[in-house]
C-alpha cells in the first residue's frame, strides 16, 4: 500500500507500507516529520492528525467515538470529514493508496 504525506512546506514523502500499518505508525517508523503519535495509537492524543485528500475519503471507516472526541482536541483546526487520526487508518483496511496533508503543527 502507498501513503503520500504532503507537508505544509510543499515537500512530499511517499512510503510503501505493509497491510495493517497505520498512517501514524508508518510516519513514526520511517522518520516522516509532522506526525507525533504520542499515545502510541490509542486514539488518546490527537498528535497524529491528518487531512485526508478529498479523493480518498470514499471507503474510509467511520469515525469512532474516541476518534471523534480527539478530533476536537487537535492543535490545528479540524477540517470536516478530511480530519482523521492517522493511527486509526490502516493500510489494507481503510485504504490501499492514500494521500494526506499534514497540519503545520501537532502540539
Ligand atoms: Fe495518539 Fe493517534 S497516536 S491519537
Amino acid at each position: 500500500a502507498k501513503i503520500s504525506f504532503h507537508h505544509s512546506d510543499g515537500n512530499v514523502d511517499v512510503l510503501d507500507v505493509d497491510p495493517g500499518t497505520s498512517i501514524m505508525r508508518a510516519a513514526v517508523t520511517n522518520g516522516v516529520a509532522g506526525i507525533v503519535g504520542e499515545c502510541g495509537g490509542q486514539a488518546m492524543c490527537a498528535t497524529c492528525h491528518v487531512y485526508v485528500r478529498p479523493e480518498y475519503l470514499d471507503g474510509l471507516p467511520e469515525i469512532g467515538d474516541d476518534e471523534e472526541e480527539m478530533l476536537d482536541c487537535t492543535t490545528e483546526e479540524r477540517d470536516g470529514e478530511r480530519s482523521r487520526l492517522g493511527c486509526q487508518l490502516k493500510a489494507g483496511e481503510a485504504f490501499d493508496n492514500i494521500e494526506v496533508d499534514l497540519p503545520a503543527s501537532q502540539i
